[in-house]
């Protein structure tokens, strides 16, 4: 069911969950709104099929539906991040963080050493997320993006293996549930 139907009724009860086959047209559904269309559903399907792929979705507990999507591949001892959108209707309560904190933690799991990705210069929503979890700038590829001829910031979040890696894990996590909690049990979201 597409998001936007829904009535947001409190709590809204979410989770994260990886990515099941009979989810795939509602990503893809979500991928061409907030993404305009990086990836196909056969696309979808290989990440699925991949050992090497987290496909993450946070999705409504109270109806077949899919509110935000994420991806990381493992590439030897590297997180790269290719996929992180939340549905336009829910953002700036916190999902993007608690997205990116399940594939930074699923990164941890896998013995991974550090995370990178690619971000338009003016995506200033996404910068100032990855630099709340440590992500800082890289490099440049200039006139990345062949729709607008932007630059790509390379980002990278190293010491993903550093013995206080789960303890910053723990503080963002408190964090993220103070904020759920301050904003009156508006989403009810468990993490895994
Ligand atoms: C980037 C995106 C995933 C963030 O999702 P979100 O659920 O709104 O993010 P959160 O509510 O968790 O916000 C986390 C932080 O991001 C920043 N942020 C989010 N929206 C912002 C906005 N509109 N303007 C400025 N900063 C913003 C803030 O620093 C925020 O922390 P704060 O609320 O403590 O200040 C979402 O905007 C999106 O899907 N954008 C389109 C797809 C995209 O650009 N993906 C990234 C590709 S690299």
């Amino acid at each position: 069911m597409n998001p936007e139907e829904l009535p947001i009724q409190l709590p809204v009860p979410l989770e994260i969950k990886p990515a099941t086959a009979d989810m795939l047209p509602l990503i893809v559904d979500l991928d061409q709104l907030c993404l305009g269309g990086l990836w196909t559903i056969d696309g979808y399907q290989r990440e699925l099929d991949s050992p090497n792929s987290d496909l993450l979705i946070l999705q409504r507990l109270d109806s077949p539906s899919v509110v935000g999507v994420a991806c990381a591949w493992a590439i030897l001892e590297e997180c790269h991040i290719t996929v992180l959108a939340v549905h336009p209707s829910y953002r700036q309560r916190g999902l993007g963080q608690a997205l990116l904190y399940d594939l930074l933690l699923a990164a941890h799991r896998r013995g991974l050493e550090r995370a990178t990705l690619e971000v338009r210069v003016s995506n200033q929503a996404a910068l100032s997320l990855y630099t709340q979890f440590g992500f800082r700038e890289a490099g440049r590829r200039r006139r990345y993006y062949q729709d607008t001829g932007e630059d790509a910031l390379i980002l990278w979040r190293s010491q993903l293996q550093h013995p206080s890696f789960p303890q910053e894990l723990t503080q963002w996590q408190q964090r993220m549930q103070e904020r759920f909690n301050r904003k009156q049990g508006r989403i009810d979201l468990q993490y895994g």
